[in-house]
């Protein structure tokens, strides 16, 4: 059962000290296994240029990918509150133009809110979304978008005056109508100050024990890349190896003529199947 059925249940996961749980999703076939999941809340994260689409950053992800996965993964877990990224630049140049592509994916890609990227700098923006009744997830810490200019992917808010300012943009986006937060790479003793310091919560990656939710990249948990093993995640199965022994197995049988067997093939009088693609 999962506690996020709308937008108020944000705020009262933080009243009533539920940690909230988010996983990302990108498809329609996971997101019918998530839909079965307790999993509190789905995020279309703009990862899915990693992980989906095999880039090395976010930053050449579009609306309209944003708009194609968040509309298969709704269709997978319509009953799920789906939280679906703006991706790079689709909210930097103009209020209207902001406007312009929320709307699409609000409206196109079926989702219940969007998140964005950034601190004090888009406190207008987030102002401006919620007027135009959309619900904004903001995000700080670690802003994959910002990857340039940041220099690469490194626990931000070590130093004294990035952690003021972070705890200075977090009340901001509070102020500006966010509804919750997501930290990503910050130090735990931070996070816990920034989680005690609003009263929306925060959603931790890489962010400590005293966020107020975590979220994962699912194929992350699931262990799909025996590679990636950052500090922060804890891999809930070996997907990677499930997968490369099972077509392997598949290979072999084939080659030695045990697949199809019996049970699998039709005659001229039985046998069918109930759906085909
Ligand atoms: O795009 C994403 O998956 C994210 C999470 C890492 C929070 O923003």
């Amino acid at each position: 059962m999962s506690f996020i059925k709308n937008i108020n249940d944000f705020k009262k996961a933080k009243v009533e000290d539920h940690n909230i749980t988010m996983v990302t999703c990108y498809d329609f076939a996971f997101g019918k296994l998530i839909e079965e999941s307790n999993v509190d809340t789905i995020l279309v994260g703009d990862s899915l240029g990693n992980v989906m689409a095999g880039f090395d950053n976010t930053i050449p992800v579009t609306v309209d990918q944003m708009i194609y996965h968040s509309q298969i993964v709704k269709r997978g877990a319509p009953s799920k509150f789906v939280v679906t990224d703006m991706p790079f630049m689709s909210y930097h140049v103009s209020i209207e133009e902001t406007l312009r592509n929320a709307g699409r994916i609000m409206k196109e890609g079926n989702c219940n809110a969007i998140k964005l990227e950034g601190g004090e700098d888009f406190a207008s923006t987030v102002e401006a979304l919620v007027r135009a009744s959309i619900p904004v997830m903001a995000h700080l810490g670690l802003t994959p978008q910002s990857v340039h200019k940041l220099g690469g992917y490194s626990v931000q808010g070590r130093e004294e005056d990035k952690r003021k300012i972070m705890i200075s943009d977090a009340k901001k986006l509070e102020d500006a109508g966010a509804f919750a937060l997501v930290l990503e790479m910050v130090p735990e003793d931070l996070a816990r100050e920034i989680s005690e310091s609003i009263s929306i919560p925060t959603i931790g990656i890489g962010a400590g024990r005293f966020c107020d939710g975590q979220v994962l990249v699912l194929h992350d948990l699931l262990g799909m890349d025996d590679k990636f093993t950052p500090k922060f995640l804890k891999k809930y199965a070996d997907l990677a190896s499930i997968v490369r022994n099972s077509v392997n197995q598949y290979v072999h049988e084939v080659e030695k003529g045990v697949f199809p067997g019996e049970e699998n093939v039709f005659s001229a009088t039985k046998g069918n199947v109930k759906k085909v693609y």
